[in-house]
């Protein structure tokens, strides 16, 4: 188990998504069966992370909360904070200061999709690195969209620029930070930029400048699936609907990887499974019992 906690940024205005997100989070919007929000959460859970802070807006919380609960159904301690406005991702790390009291962290934004054979690996590996900060680089056909890495000529990381007007790379980096302890501490330095955000690769910048970000690819077998637009959203949905329905295998279901964790006992999963029991997800749970 990881000793690190875990904070899913789920707050914004969902602007690019309106008007499906005048009168709901984005981040409870469907990816096909489930909420948006389970799937970074089970990236956190396949981490090994119980401890997990749920950032969201003052309006949005009590439907979080309703969703997603104390996190005991999975074995986890879900806490609920605030963002008053969305001031930057980096100031995530302001707000979960006293929720983190000294521990290293994995932040997880609430609508990064991942799939990967592999994946458990990957986050086990960024786990082990207990200095400094470790992010996944992504190769996308539209980096000027996201943060991007910049390479120099010997491949080292020479900065993360944050939607350059032109990409110094293909290489996006996702939303999923492992960084240490000092994680909030060095964003108390961070200012906030022209757009007035309090800038993640701002953070990261100042782990890159003390020699300490490491940046791992994610290579051509993950699939990072973008929600940032109508179109993407659904495409994230069928995407996921092909994959389970072709394997007979949920894909980011917190249940499963609970059980799989001994985090929740086959009693505990029963249970889960009764609640849905009008839906393949409910009985895909039962199935996961053995007989
Ligand atoms: O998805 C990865 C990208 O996420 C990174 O490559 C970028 O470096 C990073 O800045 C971010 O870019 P986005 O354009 O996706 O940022 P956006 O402002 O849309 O925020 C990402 C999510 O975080 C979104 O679901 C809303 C939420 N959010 C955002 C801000 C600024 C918050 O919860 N609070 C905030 O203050």
């Amino acid at each position: 188990m990881s000793t690190r906690k875990g904070i899913i940024l789920a707050g914004g205005t969902g602007s690019r998504l309106h008007p499906i997100t005048i009168g709901v989070s984005k981040q409870l919007l469907p990816i096909y069966d489930k909420p948006m929000i389970f799937y970074p959460l089970s990236v956190l859970m396949l981490a090994g992370i119980r401890e997990i802070a749920v950032i969201t807006t003052p309006q949005d919380q009590a439907q979080f909360q309703r969703t997603l609960g104390d996190g005991s159904q999975w074995g986890l301690a879900l806490h609920y904070i605030e963002q008053p406005s969305p001031d930057g991702l980096a100031q995530a790390y302001l707000l979960a200061q006293d929720f983190l009291d000294g521990a290293p962290s994995a932040m997880v934004l609430g609508d990064n999709i991942f799939f990967g054979h592999g994946l458990p690996g990957q986050l086990a590996a960024a786990d082990a690195i207990t200095t400094g900060g470790t992010v996944f680089g992504y190769r996308v056909n539209d980096p000027e969209r996201y943060g991007v890495v910049d390479f120099a000529p010997d491949g080292t990381v020479r900065s993360i620029v944050e939607k350059p007007e032109v990409a110094p790379s293909p290489y996006a980096v996702t939303g999923l930070y492992f960084l240490d302890d000092t994680a909030s501490e060095r964003a108390r330095a961070v200012t906030p930029s022209p757009r007035g955000e309090l800038e993640i690769t701002s953070l990261l910048e100042s782990y890159l400048a003390d020699g300490l970000l490491t940046v791992q690819q994610m290579g051509r077998g993950y699939a990072w699936l973008d929600t940032g637009t109508h179109a993407s959203l659904l495409d994230a949905g069928n995407f996921v609907r092909t994959l389970s329905e072709r394997q007979g295998q949920q894909v980011g279901c917190p249940e499963e990887i609970a059980f799989q964790q001994g985090w929740i006992t086959e009693t505990q999963l029963e249970a889960r499974a009764d609640l849905f029991s009008k839906t393949d997800y409910g009985r895909y749970l039962k199935g996961l019992i053995k007989p």
